[in-house]
């Protein structure tokens, strides 16, 4: 935002008087009294209940979804602004005015502060219920251009990123005209609007409900096995997020086969680097959730035996990334009450796999850039062949025969 030195010094000139003024004001101004700090200005409720929701909407969110008591003043903005004509300011003359507001008669007060409504009016910047409603319309609009498209998306992109935007998503219509975009034919507009979708629903189970009623995990699944690397690792982030401690959407990931999605991607030499430490991570994450929920029936694919080669095989690759992802996926699963130690051993040549990763962490520990991910890699790695043997010498005792 550009603005000239003399508006900055309107602004100031209008607005600092007001702040010092404050507990007088507020007298003045029955209307809006609230006792809180001098710094928080009275049209600043809608500010406060912004930051009540987002509180109380940290763990569930059930309650607060619909409320529909956010913010339309866009005065996040003006905040910014504030302080950064602060900043830009002549302390000189913010003395000066500090001085003179003493000798101010509560009727001069007042009206300052109407000036200063006025002028807030004037500034006032969109709020991002706006922001997004103005894409969302974009985004409905047929005729819009393909970039036009895509720098909507875009936008939404930056505006769901705080969970109050993400969660009036839905009641703006954004949902499913974002999810109507995953059937575009540009790969670049499905890539942004899988994104946009997979951010929304991070952390939320609002959004991960309502993404998962509008039935569109089936098309992002599919979307991963795009050809596009760009659009297939975006779509297994958006499907990520949306099963991510989820019962309801890991129970639809299983139906639509995501077992096997993830065994083909791990599989494949030739799949790209991010979309397998993607992969191997989302492994890693449904296997703590089976840990989680011991009672329950653990998923039979994660003790078959071609799938955990697949992972164990990971181990050998010179991504240290991956490795370490690769390590964790192994260390929920061996600890599934499913595990076979000897399948891990004898099939999946486990044993070979973690001396010959150790070896090669050892010289990465000999290089100074290297040397703390190394150690926190070993210090994971050693854990695991701890479980490991564990939990090989609990089978070997109990079936010696077996030797
Ligand atoms: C604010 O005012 C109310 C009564 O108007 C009082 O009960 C409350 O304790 C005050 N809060 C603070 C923080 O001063
Ligand atoms: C929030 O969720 C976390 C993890 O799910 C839980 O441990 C914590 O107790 C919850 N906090 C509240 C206030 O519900
Ligand atoms: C749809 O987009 C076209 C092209 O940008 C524009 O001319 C038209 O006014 C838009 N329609 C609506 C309803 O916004
Ligand atoms: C999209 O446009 C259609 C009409 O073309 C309308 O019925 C629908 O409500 C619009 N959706 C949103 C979210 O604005
Ligand atoms: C392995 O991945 C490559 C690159 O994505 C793909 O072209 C190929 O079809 C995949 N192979 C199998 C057997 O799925």
């Amino acid at each position: 935002m550009v603005r000239s030195a003399a508006s900055i010094d309107l602004f100031l000139l209008l607005l600092l008087p007001f702040l010092l003024a404050w507990p007088l004001v507020a007298s003045v101004d029955g209307a809006h009294e609230k006792n809180s700090s001098a710094g928080s200005l009275f049209w600043s409720t809608a500010e406060d209940e912004t930051d009540l929701l987002r509180s109380s909407q940290e763990n569930s969110t059930e309650s607060v979804a619909d409320d529909h008591s956010d913010s339309d003043g866009g005065f996040s903005s003006l905040e910014g602004m504030l302080q950064w004509a602060i900043g830009h300011s002549d302390p000189a003359k913010l003395k000066e005015t500090s001085e003179d507001i003493q000798r101010q008669s509560p009727s001069e007060l007042k009206k300052r502060q109407m000036e200063l409504k006025e002028l807030m009016e004037k500034l006032k910047m969109p709020s991002d219920a706006q922001l997004m409603q103005i894409a969302i319309d974009d985004l409905n609009n047929s005729s819009l251009s393909l970039e036009d498209r895509q720098r909507a998306l875009q936008e939404l992109l930056i505006l769901v990123e705080p969970i109050d935007n993400a969660n009036d998503l839905n009641k703006l219509g954004g949902l499913a005209v974002v999810i109507q975009e995953l059937a575009h034919p540009d790969t670049d507009v499905r890539r942004l609007a899988a994104w946009v979708l997979g951010k929304a629903s991070q952390n939320n189970v609002v959004v991960q409900r309502q993404v998962l009623e509008l039935g569109a995990l089936a098309k992002l699944m599919e979307m991963v096995k795009s050809s596009s690397t760009e659009e297939a690792t975006k779509a297994l982030y958006a499907v990520s997020a949306l099963i991510r401690s989820n019962s309801v959407g890991q129970k639809l990931f299983y139906a639509e086969a995501g077992d096997i999605m993830l065994q083909d991607i791990l599989a494949n030499r030739s799949s790209d680097i991010r979309l397998r430490r993607k992969a191997v991570f989302l492994v890693g994450d449904l296997t703590e959730c089976q840990l989680e929920n011991g009672d329950k029936a653990e998923v039979p694919f994660f003790s078959d035996q071609i799938f955990l080669k697949s992972v164990v095989d990971l181990m050998a690759s010179d991504d240290l990334d991956l490795q370490e992802k690769a390590l964790l996926a192994i260390k929920n699963l061996l600890q599934l009450r499913t595990a076979e130690p000897l399948v891990f051993k004898d099939f999946c040549g486990l044993d070979g796999a973690l001396e010959k990763m150790r070896q090669q962490l050892q010289s990465l520990i000999a290089d100074e850039d290297l040397k703390d991910y190394a150690l926190d890699v070993e210090s994971l790695r050693s854990e695991v062949e701890l479980i490991f043997h564990r939990k090989l010498g609990k089978v070997l005792t109990s079936t010696p025969w077996l030797v």
